[in-house]
């Protein structure tokens, strides 16, 4: 036999062990996979391994609220949620998960630990946004981001995390809540990023990627 058809084999015997065993599968629509598995398998394709996705493109997940994570897979899987890439990326994804998948997702990602940022934005622009988190805009009547998503920025129940969030995923989303309807509990969010400008969303979230965890 010659050895590239040995190897061959060999690799159709791993695949199709792979497979058989739902402890390696990738396979989205078993409820056998386990929340970890599907976490180190597939999620971690975009948002990585331990949550700390590479491309900004890709939201963090790592200390993300459980309660937070849990309403947004099922926002995602019930066509709620619809924000572009959103529909592009997570409504197939989010398809077949079970209730208890996703509890074991959200656990997972919650237990993760966040990495530390690259520095975002001028200093200026990162002091304007700490003022804005923390104070907030009164002559624009805008609250201080902390009085929701915690003085270090780590989120509780419905708040998220927003610390250490990529600042391009944080703007996308503060433009999504500001002129669409795309995301169905934003109701809080549209009023709150009402009077934003384009350079406020920038300060604010250039602020928030840097705080430490
Ligand atoms: C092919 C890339 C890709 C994979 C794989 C992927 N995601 Fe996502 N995910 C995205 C993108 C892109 C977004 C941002 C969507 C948006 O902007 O609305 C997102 C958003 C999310 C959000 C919302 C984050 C927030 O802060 O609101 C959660 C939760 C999430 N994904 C969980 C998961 C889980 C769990 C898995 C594995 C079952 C997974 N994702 C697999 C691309 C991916
Ligand atoms: C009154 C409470 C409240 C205040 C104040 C508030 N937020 Fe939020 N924020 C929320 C809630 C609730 C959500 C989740 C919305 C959802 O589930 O779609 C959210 C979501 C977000 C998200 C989306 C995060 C993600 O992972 O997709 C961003 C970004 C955000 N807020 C930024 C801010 C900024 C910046 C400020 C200050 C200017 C602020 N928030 C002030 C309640 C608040």
């Amino acid at each position: 036999m010659k050895s590239s058809t040995l190897a061959l084999m060999i690799a159709a015997a791993m695949l199709s062990a792979g497979c058989a065993n739902p402890t390696r599968s990738r396979d989205l629509a078993n409820p056998n996979v386990t929340a970890t598995t599907l976490a180190q398998q597939v999620c971690s394709n975009c948002h990585g391994l331990t949550g700390n996705a590479i491309s900004p493109n890709f939201p963090n997940l790592a200390g993300q609220v459980e309660a937070y994570f849990v309403a947004q897979l099922n926002g995602f899987k019930s066509h709620g949620r619809q924000d572009p890439a959103g529909f592009e990326y997570m409504w197939g994804l989010s398809r077949s998960l079970t209730d208890d998948q996703i509890k074991g997702l959200a656990a997972y990602f919650a237990a993760q630990k966040p990495a530390r940022q690259p520095g975002e934005g001028t200093a200026s622009q990162v002091a304007a946004g700490k003022a804005i988190f923390e104070n907030g805009m009164s002559a624009k009547k805008v609250p201080p981001c902390s009085s929701c998503h915690g003085a270090e920025g780590q989120g509780n129940g419905p708040f998220p995390r927003i610390a250490g969030q990529h600042a391009d995923y944080l703007v996308k989303q503060l433009v999504v809540f500001q002129r669409t309807d795309e995301r169905p509990e934003g109701g809080i969010m549209k009023t709150v990023a009402h009077e934003l400008s384009a350079q406020d969303i920038e300060n604010v979230a250039a602020y928030a990627q840097s705080m430490a965890n």
